[in-house]
């Protein structure tokens, strides 16, 4: 059976981008994989959170997985840090990949442009760690979002590396997923861009209907077409990815004709991603609250996942030390 493994860094609250990107996909393949969730901790500290908000952020994140439908009878939902043999395959992995092909990753130019104050040795090999979390599982497919590829490439390349050096069939190369077609890129609200913890443009799975109406109708537009079948501005094709997303095909339809025949009122179409956003997420987040109460329920996914994760990420441990030449006394 096939393994699928993913996880989302534990800072804030879970977006539209984390749940249509990747979360959304996980939950529908959890029936037919052999399945591994976890909360990346280890990577959000990269940016330094604050140690009295750390256990939260992770609890935060664990509780809205749970709410979204992650099933701990079908999937070992764990912390990472939580599963040491992590950070172990992520050292052996560090000395196969070279600085050069870091500092090339899209992310981390990104980082560095945006926080030139932190770019710290954790964020250049923030795709290595990724790879160790993949590859102690040896995972095939990884569902994520469009932002992710280039990281799974790093996978792959390490994989590769790793195999053809010590000369094992060891870990398989690992496919980003989605079903059946290209990763998605969901936009956030203010007009360019993907939506993200960090950039405020962003619709939480945690917010009530009142503050994702409000969010939508300020969303960026344009003055309207004035021309019949003329080009989007990127705004609006923005809105009209959302749609397409949360809504029924029929209403993406009814809109875009509105737009070719100039007839569109932006208030018209944002009042029904409104509606359709909330539909997706309002029963959610009823669960979230209920949920976050239940400590001794929390515990008991997480031991059951740990558990489930170590098991599996010491054996493929034991065989990569085993490859690289490590014998015990
Ligand atoms: P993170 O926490 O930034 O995002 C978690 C997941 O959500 C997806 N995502 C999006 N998808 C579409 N549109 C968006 N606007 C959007 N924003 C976020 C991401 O693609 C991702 O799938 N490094 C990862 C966490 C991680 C991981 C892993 C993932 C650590 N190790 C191993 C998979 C496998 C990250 O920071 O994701």
């Amino acid at each position: 059976m096939e393994t699928v493994l993913s996880g989302i860094r534990s800072t804030g609250h879970l977006h539209l981008g984390n749940y249509f990107g990747a979360l959304r996909n996980y939950i529908k393949m959890q029936d037919e994989y052999n399945c591994f969730f976890f909360i990346a901790d280890l990577h959000s500290l990269t940016t330094h959170p604050h140690p009295d908000d750390f256990h939260s952020g992770v609890k935060t994140i664990l509780t809205e997985y749970l709410a979204s439908g992650l099933d701990p009878e079908k999937s070992a939902i764990f912390v990472q840090s939580d599963v040491p043999e992590i950070v172990e395959l992520y050292v052996l992995l560090n000395m196969i990949a070279y600085k050069g092909e870091l500092e090339r990753t899209a992310a981390f130019k990104e980082k560095v442009r945006k926080n030139p104050e932190n770019v710290n040795a954790g964020l250049l090999t923030y795709p290595v760690l990724m790879a160790a979390d993949i590859l102690v599982h040896r995972a095939n497919k990884v569902p994520v979002g469009k932002d992710q590829e280039q990281h799974l490439e790093m996978a792959r390349l390490l994989a590769r590396r790793f195999n053809n050096l010590y000369g094992v069939e060891l870990f398989p190369e690992p496919q980003a997923f989605n079903f059946g077609s290209d990763l998605v890129k969901v936009p956030g609200l203010d007009g360019s861009g993907k939506m993200g913890k960090s950039e405020g443009n962003g619709i939480y799975l945690f917010d009530d209907e009142k503050t994702i109406h409000k969010k939508v109708m300020k969303a960026v537009t344009d003055a309207g077409p004035v021309e019949q079948n003329s080009k989007m501005a990127e705004p609006v094709e923005n809105l009209f990815t959302l749609l397409k997303i949360v809504s029924a095909p029929e209403t993406v339809v009814q809109f875009k004709e509105a737009f070719n025949n100039c007839t569109i009122r932006y208030g018209d179409l944002k009042k029904q991603l409104a509606t359709d956003i909330c539909r997706h997420t309002l029963p959610i987040r009823e669960k979230i609250e209920e949920i976050y109460k239940d400590e001794a329920f929390l515990q008991r996914v997480i031991k059951r996942g740990t558990e489930k994760a170590r098991e599996s990420a010491s054996a493929t441990l034991y065989e990569a030390k085993k490859a690289v030449g490590f014998r015990s006394f």
